[in-house]
This record gives C-alpha cells, sequence and structure tokens, in this order.
C-alpha cells in the first residue's frame, strides 16, 4: 500500500450465499476503518476475492482472477484471498501466485485489517485459524441494507462428512450462533429497512440454542421468534440436510405465516447405493417422506434441491434412479451438477471414476427434466394472486422484479411503487425462470 489517505476497497464474492453473507460483513468492517467502496476492482487499491473451493472449476477461477487484476502500466492492488481456496490452499496461493498479499480463511476474517497492515510491513500474511472466539462478536454492528432482503448467518461449518465434499475441511465444524446474536442483528437489519430474511448455514437446519427463557431450541424455534419482529414479513432459510428436518420444523411450514412456503432440501442422487457411498445418511425413502409430510401440512410449498451426477461408480441404472427421485419430488427449482474430484476427500481416491463423457450425457439428461419441471410449476402459478417483494428495477419502463413467496422472479409494470414494497399481484404468465404478473387493482390505490 502506498500512501496513507483514504483507501478503496473492491470485495468479490463467489460460491454459496454463506460467502456473499461474508462478503458484506468483509465489505462493512473495511468500510468502519475508513476504506471507500470502489464499484469493481479495476481500479480499487485492496481487492479481496472471497473464494469458493466446491468444485474444481470454481477453485482454478481464482487464479485466472488473480492474474486479471495486473493492470496496463504493471502495477496491482493489494490482493487478499479469502473463503474456502484459502481455507483449503494455504500458503500454497502465495506460492503459485506470487502477487497475493493475504491469504485468509472463512473464520478469521475479522482479522483482515490487521493481515493488510501486515502484509504493507512486507510481512506473511496468512491466517487460516479457525479461532475459538467467533468472528460474528468481533465484527462491527450491522447497519442493516439498501436492499429489501438479506442474507443472515445462523450456522457454520458442516459434521456430516459427505465423502465428495470439501465443506468440513473449508468450514469446520458445526456451530450455532447464539440465540440473543441473531435477534439483535435481525433487529438491525429490519430497522435498515429490511423486509425478509434467508437464514443462512451450510446446515441450517442443525442450528440449536436457547433462548430468552433458557429453553432448547431449534431452528423452528428462532424462526417463530423472528416471525414475532414487527417489521419483517417474510423469512426463509436455506441449506437444509435432510437428517436435520426435524417435526418442529416440518410443523413450522403449517403454522408460521411469515415463513416462505420454499424449502432447499438437496438429495443428491436417487439410489440407496450410491446414497451411502456418499455418506449421506439418508434414503430415498426417508427423503420422500420428509416431501410428503412438508406438502402434508403446506400443499403449495415449492420444493428445491441440488443434484450430483456421476458419483464413482454410479451406473445407468443409479443414474435411471436419479431421474425416477427427480420425478416422484417434483421440484420447482433445482441445481445440479457434474462430480468433481476433489483432493483430499475419500471420494477423490475410490474406483470406477466416471468419464467425461458419460458425465456430460447424464448431465444434460438430468438437467432437461428439472427445467421441464420448473416450467411446468411456473405455469401452474398463472391465475393465482399473490404478494410479491419488490427487489429491483427491470428493464422495461416502469417494471419492477421482486419474488413471489415460491421464491420466482416476478416481473410486474408498476409504477410508482418502488424497490422495497409490497404488494398484491395476479401472475398471468410463465417462462422457464420467471413469471409475469399483473397490479390487483386494489393494490394501486
Ligand atoms: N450443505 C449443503 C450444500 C453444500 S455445497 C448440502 O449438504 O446440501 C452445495 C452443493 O454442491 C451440494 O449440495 C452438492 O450438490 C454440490 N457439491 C458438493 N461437492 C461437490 C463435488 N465434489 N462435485 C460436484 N458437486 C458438489
Ligand atoms: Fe458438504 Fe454434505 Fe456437509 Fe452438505 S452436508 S456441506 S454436501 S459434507
Ligand atoms: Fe463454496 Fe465454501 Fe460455500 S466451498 S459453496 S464457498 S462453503
Amino acid at each position: 500500500m502506498k500512501s496513507d489517505s483514504p483507501k478503496t476497497f473492491h470485495v468479490k464474492s463467489f460460491g454459496c450465499q454463506m460467502n456473499v453473507y461474508d462478503g458484506e460483513r468483509m465489505a462493512e468492517m473495511l468500510g468502519a476503518e475508513g476504506y471507500v467502496a470502489a464499484a469493481d476492482g479495476a481500479d480499487a487499491d485492496l481487492v479481496v476475492l472471497n473464494t469458493c473451493h466446491i468444485r474444481e472449476k470454481a477453485a482454478e477461477k481464482v487464479y485466472s482472477d488473480i492474474g486479471r487484476l495486473k493492470r496496463a502500466d504493471g502495477s496491482r492492488p493489494t490482493i487478499a484471498v479469502a473463503g474456502c481456496v484459502a481455507q483449503a490452499e494455504g500458503a500454497e496461493i502465495a506460492r503459485r501466485a506470487p502477487s497475493v498479499d493475504v491469504v485468509v480463511g472463512p473464520q478469521a476474517y475479522h482479522r483482515l485489517p490487521d493481515l493488510i497492515a501486515r502484509a504493507a510491513r512486507g510481512e506473511k500474511a496468512v491466517d487460516l485459524d479457525m479461532p475459538l472466539e467467533s468472528k460474528f462478536g468481533a465484527l462491527p454492528k450491522r447497519a442493516g441494507g439498501q436492499r429489501p432482503t438479506a442474507f443472515l448467518t445462523v450456522q457454520e461449518g458442516c459434521d456430516k462428512f459427505c465423502t465428495y465434499c470439501v465443506v468440513p475441511y473449508t468450514r469446520g465444524a458445526e456451530i450455532s450462533r447464539p440465540f440473543a446474536d441473531l435477534i439483535a442483528e435481525a433487529r438491525a437489519l429490519v430497522a435498515g429497512g429490511v423486509r425478509e430474511i434467508t437464514l443462512l448455514g451450510q446446515n441450517v437446519n442443525a442450528w440449536d440454542g436457547e433462548d430468552d427463557k433458557g429453553r432448547a431450541i431449534g431452528l423452528d424455534g428462532l424462526i417463530r421468534e423472528l416471525a414475532r419482529e414487527d417489521g419483517l414479513e417474510r423469512i426463509r432459510y436455506t441449506t437444509s440436510h435432510p437428517n436435520d428436518m426435524t417435526d418442529g420444523l416440518i410443523a413450522a411450514h403449517g403454522e408460521i405465516d411469515k415463513l416462505m412456503p420454499f424449502l432447499h432440501l438437496p438429495v443428491q442422487a436417487g439410489s440407496d447405493r450410491i446414497l451411502a457411498a456418499m455418506n449421506r445418511s439418508h434414503s430415498v425413502e426417508s427423503y420422500l417422506k420428509i416431501i410428503e409430510r412438508v406438502r402434508a401440512v403446506r400443499p403449495d410449498i415449492a420444493i428445491s434441491g441440488d443434484f450430483i451426477v456421476g458419483f464413482p461408480g454410479e451406473t445407468d441404472a443409479d443414474f435411471e434412479a436419479t431421474l425416477d427421485i427427480v420425478r416422484a419430488t417434483n421440484y420447482a427449482m433445482a441445481y445440479s451438477f457434474k462430480y468433481s474430484r476433489r483432493p483430499g476427500t475419500p471420494a477423490a481416491t475410490m474406483d470406477d471414476q466416471i468419464d467425461e463423457a458419460v458425465l456430460n450425457e447424464r448431465l444434460q439428461r438430468l438437467q432437461a427434466l428439472l427445467n421441464e419441471q420448473q416450467q411446468a410449476f411456473n405455469e401452474a402459478t398463472v391465475g393465482r394472486t399473490t404478494r410479491l417483494l419488490l427487489e429491483r428495477k427491470g428493464k422495461l419502463d416502469g417494471q419492477l422484479i421482486g419474488k413471489s413467496p415460491w421464491l420466482q422472479s416476478v416481473h410486474v409494470i408498476a409504477p410508482g411503487l418502488k424497490i422495497g414494497d409490497m404488494v398484491d399481484v395476479r401472475i398471468v404468465s410463465a417462462g422457464a425462470n420467471s413469471v409475469g404478473a399483473e397490479l390487483l387493482m386494489e393494490a394501486v390505490a
């Protein structure tokens, strides 16, 4: 770093929503330290790459991104690599990319200002600690957003150790943030204009804690408490693991109006043999049972999921079983990935790794089916009247884009309304990735 005038920064986050949340907290912290946000990395004095290690492509991207930060005149910003690649590859990053000044893991980023100062003094600045004291206590209080929606990380880490997955290694063990801290953070967000909060965790439904009366509660208890907050209109949560779908959480979907009718519940594969090899510790039958029970209490709930095709040893019959569970569940939307071999995970050394051509073919077939289901879900909502939270401007004059309760992007011409408003609409048309709606007349008044 060259001068001591206010410095500009840019944080670029990749990967999951938890990384987006961490990126926002880093930006707030840098702001509190006197840094000023720059629109992009091109001319910022400090660039933080908040990275994702989940699949090989995501992890390799960081190196091309670092290369691109070099400017025409040969100069470069101070570069910090944060997030899951930082945790997984550590000091190796600085060896492979000598222009990296700081490497900081996902549980240590509250120390970023100190690490930047150390790097400026020419010291090695690598911090991959998973300290006992939580980063959350050390971060500046949240001010609430410029946006009507916000993420709130309530749970971190993973103890599940699915055999393909790096998350238990990059994020560490499961921890739940204390109830009081979460209520305080939610209140700050609502005071800043937030109307919808999405509770986050790698296994968000593993959250547990004690409420203000000292009673042991799970995620459903936390949601119940948050639902009492005036001004907070909508609550969502993601990502859930089937094994932590408690009776209470399922029941909450039928009881709490502010809890949106959407459940992201990854199953990954549809063959019990593959699920066992993945160490998923749930079966096809137990998964479908959960879906049935959630639908019994909330018939309109939109179900979403994650899938991996081509896990080592996956046969044609195993893959057909994945298509079967997709047909049985009927998803409103889903994410699907080719299996990616991750160093250090048990699956990486399993026999029968699947050819790329087979991976491609299976992914295409799965995605064709999932796309069909998504289109059908959107079409089935045509004619419904519902409420939208308007989140951003659309391309057309007077057009705004909001989210339906089922997390669809909804386009509506709504002159005079603004981002953050809630409005009653009728869904009138459906596309693959969004739906169109008209304002209900009474809503205009
Ligand atoms: N904790 C969540 C999500 C973790 S990562 C869960 O258990 O569902 C998000 C998704 O990435 C996973 O659900 C999985 O579908 C996918 N994924 C994880 N590791 C992968 C790998 N090695 N190759 C391909 N996809 C992977
Ligand atoms: Fe990864 Fe499995 Fe943990 Fe999800 S539950 S983060 S897929 S190890
Ligand atoms: Fe990626 Fe880490 Fe999230 S590996 S998916 S950024 S937990």
